[in-house]
C-alpha cells in the first residue's frame, strides 16, 4: 500500500511517499529554519505563507523523487493537528486537492501519532509499550497496549522540554533552534553548576521544566551582574544532565510500574544524544527504540507510517470536511 504522507503543522512543508508504513520510497521537506532563525523562533504568519509558497513543489518533488504518478497512491495521510492553525491549514487543504483530484481516500493524522511511528520505520513495534514524547511543544508519557491506543499518563505541568531547551539557547547566545547546540556544547562540558532535578511528588509522570529553566536565567543574569563569565559549555552539560536523568529515570519507573519492557522515544528532543546515552547506560533489561536524525524531527513519512497503521486499525476515511484542528488532543 503506497501512502502519501503530509507535514505543515510547524515550519517544515514536508510530502512523503511510504510503502505500506515502513519503506520510505522519498521524503522531501522545505525547511524554514534560516527564515525564523533571525527571530528567535516561528513567527505564524510568516510560517504560513512560505508553506503557501512551497506545497506545490514540494508535492512534486516528493512524488518524482519516489517514482511514482499521483495514480498510483493508495492513500493520503495529513496531519490535522496539533500544531500553528494556518500553517496545518495549508497542507490539510493540499491533501484535499490531492485526494479530489485522484480521487484517493484520505485520512487525518495526529501529529504526536506521527512522532511515535516514526519508530515504525525503522524498527518493529512491540506492545505493550510505553512512549517518551520529548518535542518543542510536548513532553508526555503515553502507556500503549496495542497500535493506536494511547494513554497519556504523564504530561509536562509548564514548559515541554524542547521548548526549555530552546529558551536555554537563547539566554546562553544560541542560534534557534537551540536544543542541538545546547546537546553539541553539553558534550565538551560538565554537569558544574548541578542544577535542580524536579521529580515533583512521588509516584508523578508528570514534568515540570520551568523550574529549571527559571535558575538557568538566574545563573547567566546574576554571572552578568557580577562581571563574571558562565562556563557556556558545563552550564549546557548541566542542564542537559538534569533533563535527561529526570526523563530517563520517570519513564524507566513507570515502565517498571506497567510490567513494560518495550520504550519507544519520539519528537525532536529524541535526536538528543545525551538522552541516547543516558538511555543505553540506565536502561538495562528495556528494549529502547529511538528513530534515527532525520525522523525525530518534522517529516512527512512519519505521518504516512502513522497513516498506514491507523488505517488497519480504524479503517474510517475523512472526507472533503476534514479540517485543520490547533488544539487536537491524542
Ligand atoms: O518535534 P519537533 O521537530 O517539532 C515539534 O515541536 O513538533 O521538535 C523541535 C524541538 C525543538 O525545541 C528543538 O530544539 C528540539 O526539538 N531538538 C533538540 C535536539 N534536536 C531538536 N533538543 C535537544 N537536543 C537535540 N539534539
Amino acid at each position: 500500500m503506497l501512502v502519501l504522507g503530509v507535514e505543515s503543522s510547524c515550519d517544515e512543508t514536508s510530502v512523503a511517499v511510504v510503502k505500506d508504513g515502513k519503506e520510505v520510497l522519498s521524503c522531501f521537506t522545505n525547511t524554514q529554519i534560516k527564515i525564523h532563525e533571525k527571530f528567535g523562533g516561528v513567527v505564524p504568519e510568516v510560517a504560513s505563507r512560505h508553506h503557501v509558497y512551497q506545497v506545490s513543489m514540494v508535492f512534486e518533488e516528493a512524488l518524482k523523487a519516489a517514482g511514482v504518478t499521483p495514480e498510483e497512491i493508495d492513500l493520503v495521510a495529513v496531519t490535522e493537528g496539533p500544531g500553528l492553525i494556518g500553517s496545518l491549514l495549508v497542507g490539510v487543504n493540499a491533501a484535499k486537492t490531492f485526494s479530489m483530484m485522484y480521487h484517493k481516500p484520505l485520512i487525518g493524522v495526529h501529529h504526536l501519532a506521527g512522532h511515535i511511528y516514526a519508530n515504525a520505520i525503522e524498527h518493529e513495534m512491540k506492545f505493550p509499550c510505553i512512549a517518551l514524547l520529548v518535542s518543542g511543544g510536548n513532553t508526555e508519557l503515553i502507556y500503549m497496549k496495542k497500535h493506536f491506543s494511547f494513554e497519556i499518563l504523564g504530561q509536562t505541568l509548564d514548559d515541554a522540554v524542547g521548548e526549555a531547551y530552546d529558551k536555554v539557547a537563547r539566554v546562553v547566545g544560541l542560534p534557534y533552534p537551540g536544543g542541538p547546540h545546547v546537546d553539541r556544547l553539553a558534550h565538551e562540558g560538565k554537569d558544574t553548576y548541578h542544577l535542580p532535578r524536579v521529580y515533583l511528588e512521588d509516584g508523578s509522570y508528570n514534568f515540570s521544566f520551568s523550574g529549571l529553566k527559571s535558575a538557568v536565567i538566574n545563573l547567566a543574569h546574576n554571572a552578568n551582574q557580577r562581571g563574571e563569565e558562565i562556563n557556556v559549555n558545563d552550564l549546557c552539560a548541566s542542564f542537559q544532565d538534569s533533563v535527561t536523568e529526570v526523563l530517563v529515570r520517570k519513564t524507566l519507573a513507570l515502565a517498571k510500574e506497567k510490567g513494560v519492557e518495550n520504550i519507544i522515544v519520539a519528537g525532536g528532543v529524541s535526536a538528543n544524544k545525551g538522552l541516547k546515552e543516558r538511555f543505553m547506560a540506565e536502561a538495562k533489561g528495556f528494549n529502547v527504540c529511538i528513530p534515527s536524525i532525520k525522523y525525530c524531527t518534522d517529516n512527512a513519512a512519519m505521518i504516512a507510517a502513522a497513516g498506514y497503521y491507523q488505517y488497519q486499525e480504524y479503517p474510517g476515511l475523512a472526507d472533503l470536511r476534514l479540517n485543520a484542528d490547533a488544539s487536537l488532543e491524542l
